[in-house]
Formats: structure tokens, C-alpha cells, sequence
């Protein structure tokens, strides 16, 4: 056995969001946001659920931090319910919903449990995509009255705030391939929604600032390294293509760079935006967006081999994926590479230099239930984990600022499209009941933190 060692004070934590786990949908003046509006629309999700009830988290919240404890987790990272707060997405405060997160904030501090705060995991007041959502200006506005909200709040005990996940799932699947609420299918809004997402970041970095002093501000990507599937031409522009719109679009302006040149071409050539470009770009958007952030938060899955032959007709993208070996997949169908871990953590110091990295996500799906002793024996989940633990390890060697690592996820919860079909949890949750079985991953994992090293057998 080898020990593979971290540094001294680095992170470990798990992740949620308030939709996925907290149930309670209507539940002390919360107001109706994008995803109850989707959920209750027939044939938006796989199995036909919602996430009315979900982990029923908003009121099991005490017992979820009691099992956070047990596991010995340093950080607990969690997302707010905008329309919790603002029940018509501006305007009008509900105070029940800031009294929930100020008593959840208060004792994860009580339990020495530091919460990492996103602003936005894709629950958007539905009354402001009522006025046009991501697409409209204006939704801009209303997050920095939100975030400005919040922050007066908790600012004073916060000191870690993610103001969005993944602005390329909220603005694409939600307004493009419309996978995700609010389920629409128009290429210019969606990149208009992609726009006013960083816009609403950069806009609420300085006041994040303000409202909490001693805390670090950042924003969370997602991220999918790709490579050609063959060394042709071809293959490596369809590459070129997926890694620019999926990967570059998005944290090329955060850092400075503008959106990048070759793909607002290629979305010019393919009728997605007019001939004269960014017309949705007003003078002083990009310098908001490239404010400077403290950290930037990574959420990595899987990579992506493409090639150049088919277009796929729901994406209308120039690629095709390779799928990996069935024995190589996870139940999402997403290959295991960890690897990609590796060379994306690399990439993004030596490119964008970010003064901190966290990873804000990464874990895995896979259905493994209790065994006739009540124990969840999730085998593959430890390998994985361990083996992207090693590859993040690998990084920090290399000289990556990597201060933490959050695990998706804390609980088996609503996997948005794929509804429960998917379990993500290093704990299991029964629906039914709302009970809670730690796996053996979640086992493997306190010892992890405890020793602040993942063990690995010489054999490999
Ligand atoms: C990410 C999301 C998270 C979860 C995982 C599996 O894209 O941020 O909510 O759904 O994927």
C-alpha cells in the first residue's frame, strides 16, 4: 500500500443543491421557481417525478448535518433557493426562507462544518422567466438585489460564495436543447442567458465583497476536456468546436480574454447569432464579467472523444461521441476518466492562473442498493473517488493551487431530466421513508479525510 497525502488544511467536503434535495416546494411563503413549473410539465422528466418532496431536506436538515459530522466533512456545499427568499424573484422579502439558511449556516458553524454558499443552482424564481428569464437584461438586476440580500444576511458567518453553477447548463440546456426548465429551444437566447449569467456574477462579486469582508468569492464551472477521436483535420476542428463552446466560452471572459473569437464565428456562420456578432454585449459588460475572483470552482465528470461525421440532430453541434467501453461507463453513461482530472486542473492553471482552485463537484452514478444487511457495498464509487482523489493529488504536485474537493454528492437526490433514476449519493436515501444509510463510500471517504490520504495498493 502507498499513501498519497494532501496538504495540511486541505478541504473536504460534499455538495448539494437546494432543488435536488430540499423538497418543502411550497412550504413557508417560497415562491414557484423554473424547476417546480418543469417538473409538473408532462414529459419533461425521465421517470416523472419532481422534486416536490425530494430528501425532504428542508425539514431532515438537523439529521443531514449530524451524518455531515459523523463523516467528519470539513465544508458542506449548498445552494440557495432564490425564490425561498424572493418568492417573486425581486422585490418582496420572505423572511422565513432567510431564517432557514441562517439557522442551517449557524449550526454547520456550531458542528465545525464551514458552508461554501452558491447563489444560483438553476432554481430561477419563476415569476422573472415569467418576464423572460436569462435571456432579458433585467434578470441581471434581480440576482444582484438577490445576492445582495443574502449576503446582508449571512454575510457576517459566510465566508466562501460560488455566485453560479455550471452557466453553461443553465443558459444551454435550459434555454437550447431545453433539457433543463425552463425548457427552451432558441440558440440566441441561450447564449444571451449565458451572457447575463457571467454579467450577474461580475456585477455581484464587489458586492459579495462589501456585505462579507473576510470571505472569498468565486464562481463555478463545469468543465469536459475533449480530444479528437482521430488525428484528421476534421476531427480536430469538431474538437476544436466542442472544447471552445463548452470550455472556453465561459471562463475565457471571467478571465479577461472575451468570448472566444473562432466559436462567435462559428455560431455567425451557423444563423445562432447575426451577422454583427454579440449584439446582446453592452459596453462594460466583459471588464464586470473579468472582475477578479478569489477562487474558481471546477466540476468535472468526464471527457469527451469526439469526431466530425454525424450531427447529431437535438444538438446541432459538428460531433459525435465516442462512447467508452460499457464496462468503463457510469449509469449516466459518462466514461471514467480520471485522468482528465489530471490534465484539466493543469490546463487551467497554466492558462487562466486562477489564485485558488476548489473542485466544486465530481462523483459518480451508479445503483447500488442495501444488501440483505441493510449495507450499501458501492465498490465502484470508492475506486472512482479514489482514483480522481490520486489524479488531484497529482495536480497539486505539479504545482495546481488545489485548496478543496467537494464530493457530489452528499445524499442520492433529483438528477434534474433523469429525475431519481440516478444516485449520486455517497449516502443512500430511501425515498419512501426518508431514510439515510451512509454507503461504504461514504465510510471510505471519512477515513480519507481523516488521514488526509488515499490509500492505494502497489498493484494499482
Ligand atoms: C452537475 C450539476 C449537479 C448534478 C451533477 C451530476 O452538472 O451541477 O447539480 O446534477 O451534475
Amino acid at each position: 500500500m502507498t499513501q498519497v497525502h494532501f496538504p495540511a488544511g486541505f478541504t473536504w467536503g460534499a455538495a448539494t443543491s437546494s432543488y435536488q434535495i430540499e423538497g418543502a416546494a411550497q412550504a413557508d411563503g417560497k415562491g414557484e421557481s423554473i424547476w417546480d413549473r418543469f417538473t409538473h410539465t408532462p414529459g419533461m422528466i425521465e421517470d416523472g417525478s419532481t422534486g416536490d418532496e425530494a430528501c425532504d431536506h428542508y425539514h431532515r436538515w438537523r439529521e443531514d448535518i449530524a451524518l455531515m459530522k459523523e463523516l467528519g466533512l470539513h465544508a458542506y456545499r449548498f445552494s440557495i433557493a432564490w425564490p425561498r427568499i424572493l418568492p417573486q424573484g425581486w422585490g418582496q422579502v420572505n423572511q422565513a426562507g432567510l431564517d432557514f439558511y441562517s439557522r442551517l449556516v449557524d449550526t454547520l458553524l456550531e458542528q465545525g462544518i464551514e458552508p461554501f454558499v452558491t447563489l444560483y443552482h438553476w432554481d430561477l424564481p419563476q415569476a422573472l422567466q415569467e418576464r423572460g428569464g436569462w435571456p432579458e437584461r433585467s434578470t441581471a438586476q434581480a440576482f444582484l438585489e438577490y445576492a445582495d440580500i443574502v449576503s446582508r444576511h449571512l454575510g457576517d458567518r459566510v465566508k466562501h460564495w460560488i455566485t453560479h453553477n455550471e452557466p453553461w447548463c443553465a443558459g444551454m440546456l435550459g434555454y437550447q436543447t431545453g433539457r433543463h426548465a425552463p425548457g427552451i429551444q432558441d440558440w440566441y437566447a441561450a447564449l444571451a442567458a449565458g451572457h447575463h449569467l457571467l454579467l450577474s456574477h461580475g456585477w455581484a462579486v464587489p458586492v459579495l465583497r462589501q456585505n462579507s469582508p473576510a470571505s472569498e468569492v468565486g464562481i463555478t464551472l463545469n468543465f469536459t476536456p475533449a480530444m479528437p477521436a482521430a488525428p484528421s483535420p476534421a476531427d480536430f476542428a469538431a474538437y476544436r468546436h466542442f472544447d471552445g463552446a463548452f470550455n472556453r466560452w465561459f471562463i475565457d471572459p471571467l478571465y479577461g480574454r472575451h468570448y472566444p473569437a473562432d466559436i462567435v464565428a462559428d455560431y455567425v456562420a451557423a444563423g445562432h447569432l447575426p451577422a454583427h456578432g454579440l449584439d446582446f454585449v453592452q459596453t462594460g459588460d466583459m471588464e464586470a464579467i473579468a472582475t477578479p475572483t478569489d477562487f474558481l470552482g471546477v466540476n468535472y465528470y468526464t471527457r469527451e472523444v469526439v469526431r466530425s461525421t454525424t450531427i447529431p440532430e437535438s444538438e446541432n453541434q459538428p460531433r459525435t461521441v465516442f462512447p467508452a467501453p460499457a464496462d468503463e461507463q457510469t449509469d449516466m453513461g459518462w466514461e471514467i476518466y480520471p485522468e482528465g482530472l489530471y490534465e484539466l486542473l493543469a490546463r487551467l492553471h497554466f492558462a487562466y492562473r486562477p489564485g485558488t482552485i476548489y473542485v466544486t463537484e465530481n462523483g459518480v452514478s451508479f445503483d447500488d442498493q442495501p444488501d440483505a444487511e441493510g449495507r450499501v457495498r458501492d465498490q465502484r464509487r470508492q475506486r472512482y473517488l479514489r482514483d480522481h482523489f490520486v489524479a488531484a493529488q497529482r495536480a497539486i504536485t505539479a504545482g495546481v493551487p488545489l485548496a478543496g474537493y467537494f464530493v457530489w454528492s452528499l445524499l442520492d437526490n433529483f438528477e434534474w431530466d433523469r429525475g431519481y433514476t440516478q444516485h449520486f449519493g455517497i449516502i443512500w436515501v430511501d425515498y419512501a421513508t426518508q431514510q439515510r444509510i451512509p454507503k461504504d463510500s461514504a465510510r471510505w471517504y471519512s477515513q480519507v479525510i481523516a488521514a488526509n490520504a488515499v490509500e492505494v495498493s502497489d498493484a494499482g
